[in-house]
C-alpha cells in the first residue's frame, strides 16, 4: 500500500514532448483493438513488419507427415528461428514447450482426414481454449470453388465472430483444390473474400504472374504456404519473390522440416523475409550454416 503522507507534488509534465501516437503499421490493421494489435504484434515482428512462421499443422488431415513424425525432435529445435508456429491444439499441449513465448497461430479447423473430401470441415476449438492456450491467432482453411465453399466461409466468419469478442485475429487459409488453377486471378478472388468477410490476415500461394495484384488487391497483410518440397534455392527464390511482390510473410512447411538441414533453411528463410536477402545469398548461407 502506497505510504499516504509521503505523496510528492506532481511537476514533471514533458510539456515540450507530444504524445507519441504512432500508426500501427501492419497493412489494413490500424482500427484494430489493442488486443488484437498485440498479438499480430506476436506474429509479425514489429521491428520489420513481417513474419516467419513456421507451419507444422500438416498432421490434422493427412496424420504423421515425413519430416513431423516427432515433433520434440525435429521441430522443437527449431522454435528459436521462427517468428510463430502454426500448429493444432494436440500438438501444442503434448510437445511444444510452455517456455515458447512467441505466437501461436492454433489451427481450428478440421474434421474430415486426407481419404475424405477434404473441404467439408468444421470448426474445432472452442474460443475458450484458444485463449487457455494463449494463442495469437486462429486459422481455418476457406475453401473458394470446393464442394463446401458455403460451409468453410461460415467456419471462417463464425470464428472472426469469437476471436473479435476477445481480441484474437482469424487467418484465413485459402485452400485450392486440385481441380481449380492456381493463378492470380483464383488467389486473387479467394484471399479478397477471406479479407473481406473478415480475416486479419490471409495464406495462401505464390503464382509466378500477376501475384503482385494479389497482395494489392487484398486489404490485409498475406502471408504465402511453402508448398511442396523445393530444392532449397527455388524455395528461397520463391520466398523472396514473394516479399518483394508486397508479401508480409511465409508460413512455411514442407520447405523448411523437409529440408536437409531444416535449421539452416529456416534461418536463410529468415533473413530473406526479414532482411531482404537476395536467394543466391541466402542459398550460400544456408550451405555455411548446414555445415556446421
Ligand atoms: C495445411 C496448411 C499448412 O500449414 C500449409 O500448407 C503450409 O505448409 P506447406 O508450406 O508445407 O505448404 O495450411 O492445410
Amino acid at each position: 500500500m502506497a505510504d499516504k503522507d509521503s505523496i510528492q507534488e506532481t511537476h514533471n509534465y514533458h510539456l515540450d514532448i507530444p504524445v507519441n501516437n504512432e500508426p500501427f503499421r501492419l497493412k489494413g490493421s490500424n482500427s484494430l483493438d489493442w488486443g488484437m494489435k498485440n498479438r499480430l504484434s506476436n506474429i509479425f515482428r514489429p521491428e520489420t513488419g513481417r513474419a516467419v512462421m513456421l507451419a507444422i499443422d500438416h498432421g490434422y488431415f493427412l496424420g504423421p507427415t515425413a519430416g513431423l513424425e516427432r515433433v520434440d525432435v525435429t521441430i522443437v529445435p527449431l522454435l528459436p528461428y521462427a517468428d510463430t508456429l502454426m500448429c493444432t491444439r494436440g500438438i501444442v499441449r503434448s510437445t511444444i514447450p510452455p517456455t515458447f513465448t512467441k505466437g501461436i497461430v492454433l489451427r481450428a479447423s478440421g474434421g474430415p482426414s486426407i481419404l475424405k473430401e477434404l473441404s467439408n470441415e468444421e470448426i474445432a476449438v472452442d474460443i475458450e481454449d484458444a485463449i487457455r492456450l494463449n494463442v495469437a491467432a486462429l486459422a481455418v482453411q476457406v475453401f473458394v470453388g470446393g464442394e463446401y465453399e458455403t460451409r468453410s466461409i461460415h467456419n471462417m466468419t463464425r470464428l472472426v465472430d469469437m476471436g473479435n469478442r476477445y481480441g484474437i485475429p482469424v487467418l484465413g487459409v485459402t485452400a485450392v483444390g486440385k481441380e481449380m488453377a492456381r493463378d492470380a486471378k483464383y488467389m486473387r478472388l479467394a484471399t479478397r473474400i477471406c479479407a473481406e468477410l473478415g480475416a486479419s490476415y490471409v495464406k495462401t500461394y505464390y503464382v509466378d504472374e500477376g501475384f503482385e495484384t494479389v497482395t494489392a488487391s487484398c486489404p490485409v497483410p498475406i502471408v504465402i504456404a511453402g508448398g511442396k518440397k523445393l530444392p532449397e534455392l527455388d524455395a528461397l527464390k520463391m520466398a523472396y519473390n514473394a516479399i518483394q511482390q508486397g508479401a508480409a510473410g511465409v508460413d512455411m512447411g514442407r520447405n523448411i522440416f523437409q529440408s536437409e538441414a531444416p535449421a539452416a533453411m529456416i534461418q536463410a528463410v529468415g533473413k530473406v523475409v526479414h532482411e531482404n536477402m537476395k536467394p543466391k545469398e541466402a542459398y550460400d548461407l544456408y550451405q555455411t550454416l548446414r555445415r556446421r
